[in-house]
């Protein structure tokens, strides 16, 4: 079977990639040789995406996958957004990025805590050609975090399809609804034919 390299430096991400494309062959990017920085520079979760998979199936003549994803929060006008990873500055500090959203949404009241998590998939084959999908997962922000599982926002997120945070989900009940997971779903259906 032909592998298949995440073209990403987040462990979290790649661990989930890994669980959910378990019919796959799929190695991270560090693992294939990989450890440059890429510049996200697009302004949507499937730009960057894009990005992300060409840079590392061109550097490696490989078939690469990148998962561009966020969260996106109706009170703040969709922010974090494709922001979401460098909120509180520097990039990848879950931390410091869940007690500023937990800040910023002080003031704003139950009803309108409503969020959604994004994953755009994209698929970049050794020919260049270019396969991407989405999905969404829709929950509300909670007042202060809430368990220690996943990464990320997971312990700040209340998923209305589970009745519980992220934080305190199972790595199996996370990915049987969540964003990426149903990406990769719908990406799965876009391949089948050509993997
Ligand atoms: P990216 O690597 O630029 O796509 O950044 C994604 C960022 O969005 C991560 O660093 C997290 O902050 C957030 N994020 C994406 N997916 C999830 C998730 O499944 N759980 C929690 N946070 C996530």
């Amino acid at each position: 079977m032909e592998k298949i390299v995440v073209a990403s430096g987040n462990r979290g991400k790649i661990r989930e990639i890994k669980e959910i494309f378990k019919n796959y062959d799929v190695i991270s990017m560090r693992e294939a040789g990989f450890d440059r920085e890429i510049d996200e520079t697009g302004s949507t979760f499937e730009e960057n995406a894009v990005i992300k998979a060409r840079a590392v199936s061109e550097a490696l003549g490989c078939i690469a996958l990148a998962d561009d994803s966020g969260l996106c929060v109706d009170a703040l006008g969709g922010a974090p957004g494709v922001f979401s990873a460098r909120y509180a500055g520097g990039h990848g500090d879950d931390g410091a990025n869940n007690a500023l959203l937990l800040e910023n949404m002080r003031s704003v009241p139950d009803e309108k805590r409503g969020a959604y998590f994004e994953s755009c998939v994209a698929l970049c084959l050794k020919d260049g050609t270019v396969v991407t999908a989405s999905g969404r997962t829709y929950g509300r922000i909670l007042r202060a975090p809430d368990g220690e599982g996943g990464f990320g926002y997971d312990p700040v997120f209340f998923s209305g399809e589970l009745g519980k945070s992220f934080g305190r989900a199972s790595a199996e009940e996370k990915n049987a609804v969540s964003h990426r997971a149903k990406a990769l779903a719908a990406l799965a259906q876009k391949i089948g034919g050509i993997l």
